[in-house]
């Protein structure tokens, strides 16, 4: 018999808002499935964790992984309650005029792609116990025109456009598709392209209306709530979480 404690897959688990929201869900009473590229991390961290929780391999943006991965979550835990989709990588940044079209392609998979199979791997244990929430992690890049953010900008867009198509497909099945759209948030992500000269940080601030960048746990804590019981009517929805900077 499936326990009752419940049960969040977690992609991107290993670093940034991935570990801020796997924190975040164990404290808030779930078990966490971490989900990432690199297991070791992921294995650690879990054990980071107090209580019952697991790291699993996988690439989302790998059919076959994928269904790997959530047969052996649903092995390891007999349920799922929360996806949330996180995994992603934020490209190479180049003129668009120079991108490179494997790296544009391998950034709609990895986000595109990734959110779309694990949702679907989401789908049947879900749709099963007629309930679950699936949250994507957008961007603020989605939502505004952000130079060089070619294929990025895209994805995330895609992402904002694939919660709406679900949200309104599975509504039916009990199943709740959000999504949040953060602006800049300090993590390695963002501190790889503050050193690679691609983005200054005193500049983002002041173009941002709350003056500083995010942090992981403040994406975390709107994730968590869009998951929880207290968004029970709330399915579609693209939340910004960006400090005021998309208003
Ligand atoms: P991060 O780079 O700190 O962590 C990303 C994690 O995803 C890493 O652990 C990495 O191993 C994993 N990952 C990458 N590709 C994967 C794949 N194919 N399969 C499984 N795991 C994979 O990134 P950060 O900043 O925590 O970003 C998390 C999410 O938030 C991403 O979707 C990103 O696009 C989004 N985001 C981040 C913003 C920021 O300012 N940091 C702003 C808006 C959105």
């Amino acid at each position: 018999m499936a326990s009752e404690q419940k049960v969040a897959a977690i992609t991107g688990a290993a670093n940034g808002i991935g570990w801020a929201l796997a924190q975040q869900f164990a404290a808030a009473g779930y078990a966490v499935c971490a989900i990432d590229l690199d297991l070791d991390t992921a294995r650690a961290r879990a054990k980071e964790l107090s209580g019952d929780h697991d790291g699993f391999a996988c690439d989302v943006s790998d059919a076959d992984q994928v269904a790997k991965a959530f047969a052996a979550i649903d092995k390891r835990f007999g349920r799922l309650d929360v996806l949330v989709n996180n995994a992603g990588i934020v490209g190479s940044q180049e003129a668009s005029i120079h991108q490179d079209m494997e790296y544009f392609d391998r950034i709609t998979k990895v986000i595109v792609n990734g959110t779309f199979l694990c949702s679907r791997a989401a789908y049947h244990p879900m749709a099963a116990q007629r309930k679950g929430a699936i949250v994507n992690v957008g961007s603020i890049a989605g939502l505004v025109g952000l130079p060089r953010r070619n294929a990025y900008g895209a994805a995330k867009a895609g992402v904002h456009s694939l919660t709406r198509a679900l949200a309104s497909e599975w509504a039916a099945q009990g199943i709740r598709v959000n999504a949040v759209a953060p602006g800049f948030i300090a993590t390695s992500m963002v501190q790889g392209l503050v050193e690679r000269g691609l983005v200054d940080e005193g500049r983002l601030s002041r173009r941002i209306p709350m003056g500083r960048l995010g942090t992981p746990d403040e994406v975390a804590e709107a994730i968590l709530f869009l998951a929880s019981d207290s968004a029970r009517y709330i399915t579609g929805s693209v939340l910004s979480v960006d400090g005021g900077w998309a208003a």
